[in-house]
């Protein structure tokens, strides 16, 4: 059976202890078995230092100020919603259910990440920050539960300098080429 509490699953805890270096890591989704330094959850009964929505409290950091971030969010449209319910707020008409709940969060992880700090995610895919917000995936982890159960899906990637532009790998006549194609 998957588990809610998945810093409590055994592969799980393991790659949490052998990949969290040193620093100051933050988890804005936090349960209650975070190792973070700086917690938050929406659930009032669980101990965390803030009891914020999750983007209001990734928001707060400057910009590259934090080693690592464990984020361990609901994986699904309707987690979220059970999650809001329990706590009587609001999903605004299903607008905090869609794909930005997950991308806006995102965003602002890889804005307050310092370069070369980790982001370990978990959840039922293996998109974690993305090459596009300049993270490079180094491992990954597929717990499986059994039956038709979910597999519990961790990645862990660290911020890089550099971000994925597909027109740096072009010779210079064929990016011009390209370049020209699309401006005209
Ligand atoms: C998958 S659980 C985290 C489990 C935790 N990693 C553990 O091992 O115990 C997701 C958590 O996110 C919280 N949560 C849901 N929506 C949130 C939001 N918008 N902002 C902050 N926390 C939220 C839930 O209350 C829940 O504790």
């Amino acid at each position: 059976m998957p588990s809610s509490a998945t810093f409590t699953i055994k592969p799980i805890a393991d790659l949490i202890r052998e990949e969290m270096a040193g620093g100051v890591w933050i988890d804005p989704c936090c349960g209650a078995n975070s190792p973070a330094a700086i917690r938050n959850d929406l659930n009032p009964n669980v101990e965390a230092e803030h009891h914020v929505e999750a983007l209001a409290f990734l928001k707060q950091f400057a910009d590259s100020s934090v080693d690592g971030v464990l984020f361990d969010p609901p994986y699904s449209p309707r987690q979220v919603a059970e999650c809001y319910k329990q706590f009587g707020l609001s999903t605004m008409r299903g607008e905090l259910t869609k794909a930005t709940f997950w991308s806006d969060q995102k965003d602002e992880i890889a804005r307050i990440v310092k370069p070369e700090g980790k982001v370990i995610c978990c959840g039922w895919n293996s998109m974690g920050i993305g090459i596009n917000r300049g993270f490079l995936m180094t491992r990954v982890l597929l717990v499986p539960h059994g039956g038709n159960h979910n597999d519990t899906i961790v990645t862990v990637e660290t911020k890089v300098q550099w971000k994925f532009d597909p027109m740096a790998s072009l010779p210079p006549t064929l990016a011009e080429a390209v370049k020209r194609m699309f401006n005209d």
